[in-house]
């Protein structure tokens, strides 16, 4: 089968990833669309940038206790724990499935140790048709799933040990939006990984969070916290893309995937002015697995409105008094 990726869409909204190019700047994040296709009947894969797989780790995980995912008046709260096959399934049975995509494939990757990371790494490498890693060093729901992207020394080993493993990959770290009470700002930790070796960041996953259920007093999550997106995340995430785009990012030259309450396409537009290159959507698939495509449409409605060729000419355009 010949794969046609970047051949459905306007040129005004083709994007180009670390090199990789994209159908159109929407991401579907991680956990949000399955292990990685199966949203394939709902969602048109041809008209959109790419999928992020389930983040995988190294043995198969069952994940937290039910009920995991809630919707609260502020947006979703979940705590999936990782649910996930493990490397071995991913190498053969969702690898391969990467081949017969229509848009392009992001892996993510997460663990609870360097040699976690990295053994997952190694088969990313493998998997031909997977042009782009995602490393979740940021993932509130499990024990130790937010250690490595609040430690810039951490973090920079980390990087750095999977960078060797990544040979043919480009590499992108997401980030945490919560580094208050810490003295390192985002910016801080998105230029210590593409110091050591990360192509862009993602910026951001879930806010920790919890919800209780007054009548029982019982929390709303059987893990009793979890991660918030949905569109109370979204003015928060436009800030830290502003300030990482900034501080850091437009000067390296290093692409920020902004991702947290992107709902309909304005929301998309304002993290480009902010300074995205690409967009992802995660909540915003469950409420409608149309959004993404939905998405596409009013962003190249957008860039043609202002005037642009491209929507990349309009990355970090937001005019300031
Ligand atoms: C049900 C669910 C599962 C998720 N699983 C993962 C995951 O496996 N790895 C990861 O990096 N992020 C995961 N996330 C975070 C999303 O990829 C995304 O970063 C976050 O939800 C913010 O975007 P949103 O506001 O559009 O949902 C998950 C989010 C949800 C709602």
């Amino acid at each position: 089968m010949t794969r046609a990726i970047g051949r459905q869409t306007d040129p005004a909204i083709r994007t180009d990833l670390c090199g990789i190019r994209l159908a159109s700047p929407v991401i579907l994040a991680a956990g949000t669309a399955g292990t990685l296709d199966e949203t394939a009947g709902v969602t048109d894969l041809a008209r959109i940038g790419a999928v992020v797989s389930k983040s995988i780790t190294r043995l198969p995980r069952k994940g937290n206790p039910e009920p995991r995912i809630t919707w609260t008046r502020a947006g979703m709260l979940n705590a999936i724990g990782l649910a996930n096959p493990g490397v071995e399934a991913f190498a053969a049975d969702i690898a391969p499935r990467a081949a017969r995509m229509p848009c392009a494939v992001i892996g993510s990757i997460a663990g609870f140790s360097i040699e976690d990371y990295v053994g997952t790494a190694g088969v990313m490498e493998a998997a031909a048709e997977i042009p782009i890693v995602e490393l979740n060093v940021s993932c509130p729901n499990v024990h130790g799933g937010v250690e490595f992207g609040a430690d810039p020394g951490a973090l920079a080993e980390l990087v750095r040990a999977v960078r060797a493993e990544l040979n043919t990959k480009r590499l992108l770290v997401k980030l945490s939006p919560i580094t208050v009470g810490t003295p390192h700002s985002p910016a801080d930790l998105a230029r210590v990984a593409c110091e050591a070796g990360a192509d862009g960041m993602t910026l951001c996953n879930t806010i920790p969070s919890m919800g209780i259920d007054v009548r029982t007093r019982k929390p709303l999550l059987a893990n009793v916290t979890g991660g918030l997106s949905g569109p109370a995340v979204h003015p928060v995430v436009v800030k830290i893309v502003h300030d990482v785009y900034r501080a850091f990012a437009r000067d390296a030259g290093v692409p920020i995937v902004a991702g947290g309450g992107v709902t309909r396409w304005e929301d998309a537009a304002e993290f480009v002015l902010a300074g995205a290159s690409a967009v992802q959507v995660g909540a915003g698939s469950f409420v409608d697995p149309r959004s993404a495509n939905k998405i596409t449409k009013g962003l190249l409605r957008w860039t043609r409105s202002q005037g642009a060729g491209n929507i990349g000419e309009l990355v970090g355009r937001v005019e300031l008094a």
